[in-house]
């Protein structure tokens, strides 16, 4: 089953006495209910141009984005916002936790906005944070626990209203190598267990190594797609053997393109 399905989408920046840039040229990709896709590409490829596209926060020049079979550019206003909030989860690298509320709180938080019944929200919660290992320190605040713990809450804040699928974009930019390993394995543990599909735009390739297939975007446009086999180690030297065929942006130097 398809939950995502963008189609021709074009975005350029600019124009009107500015110089326009077309940061995306008529990209289309589908995602499969359940997958976890990469998303990857040089700086400057229109990775956050797209992932903005995909979350609703910005609107393409021409092309159309569906999730669930909801065409969302057709969404304004309120009917916007509550389709974010109740069909789609955000991973941030930067965790986003309110300090002034406890992990439990943080957690239960898109549900308690939506009015879902306090019965329901605290099986949820019980339920998710147990999976997660988080389950006996829902209590605390956030600057008393890990930066692992709070990264798991932060995950499990993006999945516990069940969103068609959860985004993220560079969510392993700021962390150290083993806060990034802990990151992709609870991101894989969501997707497996929860069956969840993710969408994560990347330009790391050992977080990249995480996910089932890898989409390579180059100067707008699909450059080209593999999928992983078993092995996690040998998927990551093939995803450096394509970011080094593909080069760098259109930014770079020549010198560096090898
Ligand atoms: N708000 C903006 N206004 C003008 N140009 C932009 C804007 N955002 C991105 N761009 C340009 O669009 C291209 C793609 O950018 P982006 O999607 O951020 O790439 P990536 O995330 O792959 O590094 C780049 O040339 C960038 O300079
Ligand atoms: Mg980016």
């Amino acid at each position: 089953m398809i939950v995502l399905e963008a189609k021709n989408l074009t975005k350029v920046y600019g124009g009107r006495g500015k110089v326009a840039t077309r940061a995306l040229n008529n990209l289309s990709l589908q995602v499969q209910k359940g997958e976890f896709l990469g998303i990857m590409g040089p700086s400057g490829s229109g990775k956050t141009t797209l992932l903005n596209l995909l979350a609703t926060i910005d609107r393409p020049t021409s092309g159309t984005v569906a999730i669930e079979g909801t065409d969302v550019s057709q969404l304004r206003g309120e009917q916007l916002a509550l389709f974010r909030r109740r069909r789609l989860g955000f991973v941030f690298q930067d965790y986003n936790l309110l300090d002034s509320l406890t992990l439990g709180e943080n957690i239960a938080l898109p549900l308690v906005l939506d009015r879902v019944p306090v019965r329901i929200i605290k099986e949820r919660l019980r339920m998710l944070a147990g999976q997660l290992g988080i389950g006996d320190i829902l209590h605390k605040y956030p600057y008393e626990v890990s930066g692992g713990q709070q990264q798991r809450a932060a995950a499990a804040r993006a999945i516990i209203h069940e969103p068609a699928v959860i985004l993220a974009d560079e969510p392993t930019g700021n962390l150290d190598s083993r806060s990034a390993k802990d990151l992709m394995e609870t991101l894989v543990m969501l997707n497996n267990m929860a069956g969840v599909t993710i969408v994560m735009v990347t330009h790391d390739a050992f977080a990249a190594s995480y996910c089932r297939r890898i989409q390579f975007i180059r100067d707008g446009q699909i450059y080209t797609e593999i999928r992983r086999g078993d092995s996690r180690e040998a998927f990551f030297q093939q995803i450096l053997d394509v970011l080094a065929l593909m080069g760098g942006g259109r930014d770079e130097p020549l010198a560096n393109r090898g």
